[in-house]
């Protein structure tokens, strides 16, 4: 599909943004194989978390969707650690990364083999950063030139680990970290850097003996959880897309409601105020030892900066529409240590810069980054988001501040995320 979106001078109104994305596939896996039944209030309406969904089904794990005062629920049958069955078929990730990485930990400890692929861009994403811990752990797993989906995974008996991670990924961790719920003995996952850790707060609401220090996660095996009602904030990932649109709009006052704080993913927040941003936080509660609060966002001025260093994987996955903010701010954006956007569900440096240069910006690409200088005008344009989710958004939201309407092409990848973007979007530009 061709989306049309065009310039606006005013971004205005209250939204709310699709449930958190890791949060989501992070409950569905650990409800799953937890004793009884999970309410899950809102569970993310994007694509990746509906394959999560299907897959778990595909293991016999059955769910059932409702409603509870006028709050759309999800409740997941939990059958207990042992409770997973041989699938029949193929388990089809979509376009999932968190799905395949994540599900290989537990797949990887059941008494059965499973084979799980993905589709044209996710069978180019690496999956030696996980197959390499969960051999480890005596792991039996089989890949595509040993690196690429699909995986077939011979589950066994499992090992508890001391691992520290080589490249800061909480995939990974959390990969390390489902698998170690089936593994004899404490296991470890040492982190060079920070991560999200919403699989660590997930596993300790459901029961899991666990102990979580800087940067560091000790993990007791053999432990049973116990499903509950969960609550999934706001994705701010997803809300990104509109502080971003606020911030290049002449005008803007917005709330977005009910959004995800958990400090481990709110770099996002201390960028864009370094940057300028006039950003309030509102009415911040607690719920399943995640934060959640409203964010209110003005007129700002933009003044540009550098993103480099842990920030940058604090970060990772708002680069895109940063780099759209940075081309209209004073002075740019630098970005630095980016390596890993080349193995996200597009080489994310390179269809960054492509699709700036469609509209006429000048950027510089690095091994592991972007040079984008500041006072840009943005022309209206043909956008090529390559199915991308976040390159769909980013350059949507680019289009409001284009010179004329743009047209972006296969812009149906938002929905892997977010289903609702287009028309929320539309919704708040003037
Ligand atoms: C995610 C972790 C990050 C992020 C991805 C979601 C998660 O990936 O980019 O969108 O839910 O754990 P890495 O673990 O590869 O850094």
């Amino acid at each position: 599909m061709t989306e049309q979106v065009s310039p606006a001078h005013a971004i205005h109104g209250v939204v709310s943004v699709p449930g958190d994305k890791s949060i989501s596939h992070r409950y569905a896996m650990l409800a799953s194989i937890a004793e009884g039944d999970s309410q899950i209030f809102n569970y993310s309406t994007g694509a990746d978390c509906q394959s999560t969904l299907a897959c778990m089904e595909a293991l016999g794990i059955g769910h059932t969707a409702g409603e509870q005062d006028g709050r759309r629920t999800l409740t997941i049958h939990g059958k207990g650690a042992a409770g997973l069955s041989a699938a029949s078929g193929i388990l089809d990730a979509g376009n999932s990364g968190s799905t395949i990485r994540m599900l290989s930990g537990i797949l990887a400890a059941q008494p059965f083999t499973t084979k799980i692929t993905g589709d044209e861009s996710l069978v180019k994403r690496p999956m030696r950063r996980i197959m390499t811990p969960l051999a480890q752990m005596n792991a039996h797993i089989e890949a595509t030139g040993g690196d690429f989906p699909p995986l077939t995974i011979h589950g066994s008996k499992l090992n508890a680990i001391d691992y520290p991670l080589p490249v800061a990924s909480a995939q990974v961790k959390s990969c390390v970290l489902l698998a170690a719920l089936y593994a004899e003995g404490e296991t470890v996952v040492r982190e060079p850097i920070v991560t999200r850790d919403h699989t660590e707060l997930a596993l300790r609401e459901l029961g899991a003996d666990i102990t979580m220090e800087p940067r560091l996660v000790r993990l007791k095996g053999s432990a049973k959880l116990k499903g509950k009602a969960l609550f999934v904030p706001g994705d701010l990932s997803s809300a990104a897309f509109f502080l971003v649109a606020a911030l290049v709009a002449r005008e803007a006052d917005l709330i977005i409601t009910n959004v995800g704080l958990n400090p481990t993913r709110t770099a996002l927040l201390d960028v864009l105020r370094g940057m300028g941003a006039n950003i309030k936080l509102l009415h911040i509660e607690e719920a399943n030892g995640e934060l959640v609060g409203n964010l209110q966002i003005q007129t700002s001025r933009i003044r540009g900066g550098t993103i480099e260093g842990a920030t940058t994987a604090a970060v990772i996955d708002e680069i895109p529409v940063l780099s759209v903010l940075g081309a209209v701010s004073e002075e740019g954006l630098v970005v630095r240590n980016a390596s890993e956007l080349r193995v996200k569900e597009t080489d994310r440096i390179e269809t960054i810069a492509e699709n700036l240069r469609r509209m006429q910006v000048t950027v510089n690409t690095t091994p592991d980054g972007l040079e984008i200088p500041g006072r840009q005008q943005l022309r209206a344009a043909q956008i090529q988001s390559r199915g991308d989710h976040r390159i769909a958004m980013a350059f949507a939201v680019a289009a409001l501040a284009a010179d004329g309407p743009c047209m972006i092409e296969d812009s149906e990848a938002a929905s892997v995320s977010f289903p609702e973007f287009y028309t929320t979007l539309s919704n708040i530009a003037r």
